[in-house]
């Protein structure tokens, strides 16, 4: 028996999006783990806990690239893949993003302009997605990669009620739906693309979320506590990985149980 064929693997250049967060970081350790030679890690704002991750598994061996990342800037991001491929000294192969953000405002409150308005949230969940994605995928058919993309969408997107997030929950249906179309139009060049779509995570994303939502949310979780990271993370390193390589086009819930 070929035992190798029956393990997980990732192999040689990753990159994660959003490493600096709460999920993103778990990401970083469970692609590590499934034996990524070198891992690019990109930031938003929080540099400090980028270097932090990158130290923590340059520590296991595995080489690291640290750069910001300001998710609509098409330009930016490209010149970004170029650098991390000249640090590195290969393409990427597999990438996961995780960037977001979920201001929770009530619905009688929300503005299109903003920080925590509707333009804001759709420019980073969605368009800078939609940018990052294409330019990844383009980047990995012009070089002849046979690359694995995961997009990090939400079971807000598929199923939620919540008024205090429909910015946010619209946004995660609309990346969810993106996600396929490009998983469609990418797999005649070798390029697998799905997502996953957690349920809750502990993580500092729902620190605005009311005391009152939080109780009422717990309430409909089956195992009856919010994923750790780690549980997310694990899950999604299958999916990029050789565990998943007979997967397309899927948005994948990982919600603990939720009705
Ligand atoms: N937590 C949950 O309950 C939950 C549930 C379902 C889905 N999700 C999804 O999981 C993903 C990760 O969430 P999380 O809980 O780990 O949140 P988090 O800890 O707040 O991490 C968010 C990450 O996105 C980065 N980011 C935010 N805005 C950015 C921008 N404009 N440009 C570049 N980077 C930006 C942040 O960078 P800096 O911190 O460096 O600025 C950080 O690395 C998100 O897509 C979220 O929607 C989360």
């Amino acid at each position: 028996m070929e035992k190798s064929k029956y393990i997980n693997s990732i192999v040689g250049h990753a990159m994660v999006l959003g490493a600096s967060g709460g999920l993103g970081s778990a990401v970083v350790r469970a692609v590590a783990a499934s034996g990524a030679a070198a891992i690019t890690i990109t930031y938003g704002r929080n540099k400090v806990a980028a270097e932090s991750l990158a130290a923590e598994v340059a520590a296991q061996g595995v080489k690291t690239f640290i750069a910001p990342v300001e998710q609509a800037d098409e330009a930016g991001f490209k010149r970004l893949l170029q650098q991390a491929h000249d640090a590195i000294g290969a393409e990427i192969q597999t990438v996961i993003n995780t960037i977001g953000i979920s201001p929770n405002v009530p619905i009688e409150e929300q503005s299109l302009d903003g920080r925590d308005g509707w333009r804001n949230v759709f420019e980073t969940n969605v368009f800078g997605c939609f940018l990052s994605t294409r330019a990844i995928a383009e980047r990995m058919k012009m070089k002849g990669v046979r690359g694995s993309i995961v997009l990090i969408t939400s079971t807000n997107g598929i199923n939620s009620q919540s008024q205090i997030s429909a910015h946010y929950d619209s946004s995660k249906a609309a990346q969810g739906h993106m996600m396929k179309i490009f998983a469609e139009h990418y797999a005649p060049h070798g390029i697998r693309i799905n997502a996953v779509a957690p349920g809750w995570i502990e993580t500092s994303l729902n620190d605005t979320l009311p005391a009152d939502e939080r109780a009422h949310e717990m309430s409909k979780i089956w195992a009856g506590r919010f994923a750790d990271p780690h549980e997310i993370a694990i899950f999604t390193a299958f999916v990029a990985g050789s565990g998943g390589s007979y997967c397309y086009g899927q948005n994948f819930m990982v919600d603990g149980g939720y009705r």
